[in-house]
């Protein structure tokens, strides 16, 4: 299930997070966060994951992420990776890859597996060229290249590459999630589930079918979640 969540940021938040990285000095390679699979294909830059700049950015991100309830229902967070920043100048990409599956929150011991892969688009789209995000589904291939703010979620099973930037940059956050689904297609069920019991409550529909329905939502998440 891929999930685009428009204006996460309001358009000023992420374009005072851009300039801030723009003006930033902690950019490092890419491939110093990346795994086996990923080392070999991954051209970027990023900012040091450790530097105060990445924790403060980090924090207004995750502030974005609870309080936005199209996120949660998306993504039924347990755990999220503290997010990171990143760069494609021109002619830099990323290859075909699968996140790697568990991650170590930097900084502690604790292990965070990746069911839900996510980019937040810090750049205005029409300030570089390339840098499309391509996820592989069994649909074929989905091309993902929002506006500045806007949030996609995509399950962290699918291979998928950032396109080369062939102009301007591409500046994102970007970060995992551990769901308390971890299945997909358990996911998309209770999420089309909400989404259909939001609506009925917004067209005044009948009450006792709809209070059947959220208890259907709720005994299926008590049957799946792992809390
Ligand atoms: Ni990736």
């Amino acid at each position: 299930m891929l999930i685009r969540i428009p204006a996460l940021l309001p358009p000023a938040q992420a374009a005072h997070m851009a300039a801030r990285l723009c003006d930033a000095d902690a950019w490092v390679d890419g491939r110093v966060t990346a795994g086996f699979q990923g080392e070999p294909v991954k051209r970027n830059r990023q900012i040091d994951e450790r530097s105060p700049l990445a924790r403060e950015l980090g924090d207004m991100v995750l502030a974005a992420l609870e309080r936005h309830p199209r996120f949660i229902s998306a993504a039924l967070p347990a755990r999220v990776y503290p997010p990171m920043f990143n760069r494609y100048e021109t002619g830099m990409q990323f290859g075909a890859h699968v996140d790697g599956a568990i991650r170590l929150v930097p900084g502690t011991a604790t292990k965070l597996r990746t069911d839900v892969s996510a980019t937040l688009f810090l750049s205005s789209k029409d300030s570089y060229d390339g840098g499309e995000l391509l996820v592989e589904d069994t649909y074929g291939t989905h091309s993902v290249k929002l506006d500045a703010g806007d949030l996609v979620l995509y399950p962290a099973t699918s291979l998928h590459r950032v396109a080369p930037v062939t102009r301007g940059a591409r500046l994102a956050s970007f970060f995992w999630v551990q769901s308390m689904v971890v299945d997909d297609a358990r996911r998309a069920l209770l999420f089309d589930l909400d989404n259909a019991i939001q609506r009925l409550g917004a067209t005044n529909a009948d009450e006792t079918a709809r209070t059947t329905l959220i208890g259907t939502y709720h005994n299926l998440l008590r049957m799946w979640a792992e809390v």
